[in-house]
């Protein structure tokens, strides 16, 4: 049997692993582990990123069947993983919304379990360190969860091994993403996994989704704000579902408008009609209002957004709280409607679409 020797406990490897005997030096007390394979000690690691996201148009909608229009941001979510000998352990050291952690601890548990049956792995026979880390701080609306579900899964496939394309990549975090949105419609994980501005329409019978790039003239300043409220994807969209079954008329006249909205929109945006664009965001968060799923705090920040000259904003994600988007082209006006929100003690982010 080979051991392992550490003069101080922190500078184990892994805490949990027998420890043999300690015996005094003078200086030091040394400690004696039981010793992993050699193979096993020489590090390797599995890296991985996922981008973040705004839904431009579409939200809820697209989860049935109308086609939505999302954008990623140049924030990222980084995963490493290593095998180790403890079982499956989250290190989520990403920057966060006050409660985001705690409340979606039990559906980020689960998502890594849905994500690791779907690579057919035995959760029980393999032990991992996820360590989650990047720039794209975990608020709710800007697709932190579907960010989360690509990295690791690229961070997985690489320390085992497994070569994956994008598409299958895009498939697991969409079994992932179950997790956290119940029914999701695949929009999420796709600008997750493919960045870019992207026009996405959700297979109702099960097929492929429709996922094209779409391209502008250039990139859009959009200044995303926070309202702190953690809110819960899954409730959101069950809540639409269930309206939209008892009220078939309201709702199917409102998923109608949806539907085009969102072409009118494609073509604004590839004419660079800016301030159609922003017109058409204002009409969206109409109809996200008129399905309920807006709140005082979005509201408060995109009428402010408004009064500082965005050319419009709407709620972005599954709404109920997390983070409402406004078009704001131009570093200048950019920063009036940020700096207006800042002033308010909200958190925001500067960020472009279209890169
Ligand atoms: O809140 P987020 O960033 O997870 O976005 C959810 C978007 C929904 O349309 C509400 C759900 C979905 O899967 O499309």
């Amino acid at each position: 049997m080979s051991h392992l020797v550490a003069y101080k406990l922190e500078n184990c490897p892994s805490p949990s692993r027998e420890r043999i005997d300690e015996f005094d030096s003078g200086t030091h007390t040394i400690y004696l582990f039981k010793s992993l394979e050699i193979s096993d000690l020489m590090v390797s690691m599995g890296r991985g990123f996922g981008f973040g996201k705004v839904i431009l148009f579409g939200e809820h909608f697209v989860v049935h069947g109308v086609p939505g229009i999302a954008s990623a941001i140049d924030l990222t979510t980084e995963a490493e993983v290593q095998k180790t000998q403890d079982g499956i352990t989250i290190k989520d050291e990403r920057r966060s919304a006050k409660g985001y952690t705690e409340k979606k601890r039990t559906q980020q548990k689960e998502s890594i379990q849905r994500m690791l049956e779907t690579m057919g792995i035995d959760s029980e026979k393999t032990s991992l360190e996820i360590r989650l880390g990047g720039n794209l701080p975990s608020f709710s609306g800007i697709g932190a969860s579907a960010a989360s579900s690509v990295a690791i899964t690229k961070a997985i496939a690489e320390e085992l091994g497994m070569d994956l394309p994008d598409e299958r990549i895009n498939e697991i975090a969409y079994e992932a993403e179950k997790a956290y949105a119940g029914t999701p419609s695949g929009i999420d994980n796709s600008a997750a996994t493919y960045g870019g501005l992207i026009w996405f329409r959700r297979n109702l019978s099960g097929g492929s989704n429709t996922i094209e790039r779409l391209s502008i003239r250039q990139p859009v300043e959009v200044v995303i704000g926070n309202t702190r409220v953690v809110a819960n994807t899954k409730e959101m969209v069950a809540g639409v579902a269930e309206r939209k079954r008892e009220n078939p008329e309201k709702y199917d006249q409102l998923f109608s408008r949806a539907e085009t909205l969102a072409l009118e929109a494609r073509k604004a945006l590839e004419d660079y009609n800016l301030r159609e664009v922003g017109r058409l965001m204002n009409e969206n968060h109409g109809l996200l209002q008129e399905i309920e799923v807006s709140c005082e705090e979005l509201d408060y920040l995109i009428n402010l957004a408004r009064e500082q000259g965005a050319f419009g904003a709407k709620l972005t994600g599954g709404g109920g709280g997390g983070c409402m988007v406004s078009l704001t082209p131009g570093k200048e006006l950019q920063e009036s409607v940020a700096q207006a929100m800042e002033k308010k003690g909200f958190e925001v982010l500067r960020v472009e679409i279209g890169v």
